[in-house]
């Protein structure tokens, strides 16, 4: 399984035991979080440009290509799309090596077209977020032209030089620090006779944000984009800004064995205690929010990419007055990666409580880990990926969790028709780097990147019939995909459509309080969502392959009424009367409202 960039800490963390239900007073329930603004509650839509849809037939996706599907966005019900780095670039990452800031890459078009773009979308009430690259520029970039052409250039502090180290006569870089993507962090310049640290890629060095300059110029960024219109930012690899001064080694990390852990590239694996969450992280999510609520009258978002284990440095991203991200990505809830009932409930409960009443914004998957199909689970209860049995079953009980849930929800485009993780099959086919160096343990990224499955025709509707499109249509795009769906009405896209649009519309599901429910039952997770006004709805997730039947009393949450009506619910399952006796078929959901 692709883990690349989920810290192994995520999967088996412990955390401190929680109670199950908000505090009298604290979590603001059902009231506007601390940070009020459009993103509250809202859908927020990855695309990944290269694979949503072709427009002019290179075997590429484009902003022509997003434009032209808009329509079905809005029908969805999103209501951002935040697009992965569409700014010119050597493409050794896919985009996230920009070398101008300033720009489209021609492969996704134009200016005119981005304008168009953010145009259309607004007539659809839909925001533009762009990804925002600050820990890093390509080696392209003229900024780093520039840092390397001399050590005494102006810019060669924009960058993270050091000397190397003699180890028995022998030049070494100056520590064991790692790169994400494998080996060491460090990059011998011969020319200058320094080496230069990259957290990722060799071609993507890191920026001295210790630098004013550097901070200055990249708020300068955030600000054009503003003026060009968008709504906000995702703010890449936000923690890993800063590295520790002392440069000295990280310690390794240690199997059960107790020896080091030697990871897909064939490294012993070190820790990232100083390259990655260092404090100064904090001043500048002040300065960018300062920088990004003044440049105009609207209100722009930001959304970090922060891989934080507890809750408590989940927090802190919001900034202790509230002046750092509006929406710090939760990963706590999403990247659980095993259906354990218990430890939803105690994640999701966590966020409900532990966030001072700010909300928290959940996502399941994205453009650098295997999509949810990953929780296909076998009936040794191992994760497996694909169209296996009980598919469409685990994906609506996911999107239950994202979209019924007191949250910001972010999905993943092809997440809603029940696209399935497709990882290439031979060496000679990978595309994204890390997938050869760490062939066949570590396979890459392309798997969660494939395109878009529009219809069944021979490109599945994403570029023109016969052109080489950049990574191949997985098989199972004859039965996954957007027009068999429409038509089918029991299908993924429509389970979609139907929670996304309870979301949006019912007070409860909008915005209440969210209180978990039976908490002693392990194979369901169910919960109850209460608005200010006392409109009140109760959701039931069964995770197990066995049907359940469920009894609910709810006297204790103030609520005398049993009757319910259902708002929604798995194909197949009866309809039920009363609270008393809620039945569920296998991975079976259960939403409805109490009267
Ligand atoms: C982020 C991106 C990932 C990229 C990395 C380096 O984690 O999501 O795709 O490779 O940063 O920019
Ligand atoms: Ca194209």
């Amino acid at each position: 399984m692709i883990t690349v960039l989920m810290p192994a800490l995520l999967l088996g963390a412990s955390f401190p035991a929680a109670t199950q239900r908000a505090p009298a007073t604290g979590g603001q329930t059902g009231q506007a979080a601390s940070n009020p603004g459009w993103w509250n509650n809202a859908v927020i839509y990855e695309i990944y440009p290269r694979s949503f849809q072709d427009s002019n037939g290179d075997g590429i996706g484009d902003l022509n290509g997003i434009t032209s599907r808009l329509d079905y966005l809005q029908k969805l019900g999103v209501d951002a799309i935040w697009l992965t780095p569409i700014y010119p670039s050597p493409q050794v990452d896919f985009g996230y090596d920009i070398s101008d800031y300033d720009s489209i890459d021609p492969r996704y078009g134009t200016l005119d077209d981005f304008s168009r773009l953010v145009a259309e979308a607004k007539k659809r009430n839909i925001g533009i977020i762009m990804d925002l690259v600050l820990n890093h520029t390509s080696d392209q970039h003229p900024w780093f032209l520039e840092s390397r052409s001399s050590r005494t250039n102006p810019k060669r502090d924009w960058y993270v030089w050091r000397d190397g180290k003699r180890v028995n006569g022998k030049l070494e870089p100056p520590n064991n620090w790692e790169s994400v993507f494998g080996h060491s962090a460090w990059q011998w310049d011969a020319k200058t006779g320094q080496y230069y640290y990259h957290r990722f890629y060799i071609q993507q060095p890191d920026l001295n944000w210790n630098n004013p300059q550097v901070r200055n110029a990249m708020y300068d960024v955030a600000r054009l984009w503003i003026r060009r219109g968008v709504a906000g930012f995702r703010l890449d690899a936000i923690t890993s800004l800063f590295e520790d001064p002392s440069d000295t080694d990280e310690a390794y990390v240690l199997g059960p064995d107790g020896k080091p852990v030697i990871n897909a590239y064939g490294d012993k694996e070190v820790m990232t205690n100083k390259t990655d969450n260092l404090p100064e992280v904090h001043d500048v999510l002040r300065e960018l929010r300062r920088a990004t609520d003044t440049a105009s009258g609207r209100r722009v978002v930001l959304i970090g990419e922060t891989y934080l284990d507890s809750i408590g440095d989940l927090r802190k991203m919001y900034g202790v007055n509230n002046d750092e991200l509006q929406l710090p990505m939760d990963m706590q809830v999403g990247f659980i990666n095993k259906f354990d009932v218990g430890l939803f409930r105690r994640r999701i409960n966590q966020a409900e409580t532990g966030l001072n009443g700010d909300e928290p914004l959940f996502v399941f998957d994205n453009h650098d880990n295997p999509r949810w199909d990953r929780y296909q689970t076998d009936a040794q209860g191992t994760a497996d990926f694909g169209d296996g049995p009980h598919h469409d079953e685990i994906g609506r009980v996911i999107a239950t969790v994202l979209f019924a849930s007191r949250d910001t929800a972010m999905m993943y485009y092809g997440d809603e028709i029940g696209m399935v993780t497709t990882p290439p099959t031979r060496k000679e086919d990978v595309r994204d780097p890390i997938g050869i160096t760490g062939w066949p343990k570590e396979k890459g990224r392309d798997g969660e990147r494939t395109p878009m499955q529009w219809n069944a025709g021979p490109d599945a509707g994403f570029s023109s019939a016969g052109v080489k499109i950049w990574l191949p249509i997985p098989a199972s795009y004859k039965r996954i995909n957007v027009a068999a769906e429409e038509r089918e009405p029991d299908s993924m896209l429509h389970w979609y459509e139907q929670i996304i649009a309870l979301k949006k519309h019912d007070p409860a599901l909008h915005d209440g309080e969210e209180i978990m429910l039976n908490t002693s039952d392990d194979h369901v997770l169910s919960w109850l969502r209460k608005s200010s006004h006392g409109e009140a709805v109760v959701v039931a997730c069964n995770f197990t392959a066995e049907p359940r039947t469920m009894s609910f009393n709810l006297r204790a949450e103030g609520i005398q009424e049993e009757r319910v009506k259902t708002l929604l619910k798995s194909p197949g399952a009866p309809e039920p009367r009363s609270l008393d006796r809620i039945e569920l078929e296998p991975y079976g959901v259960y939403i409805g409202q109490i009267r």
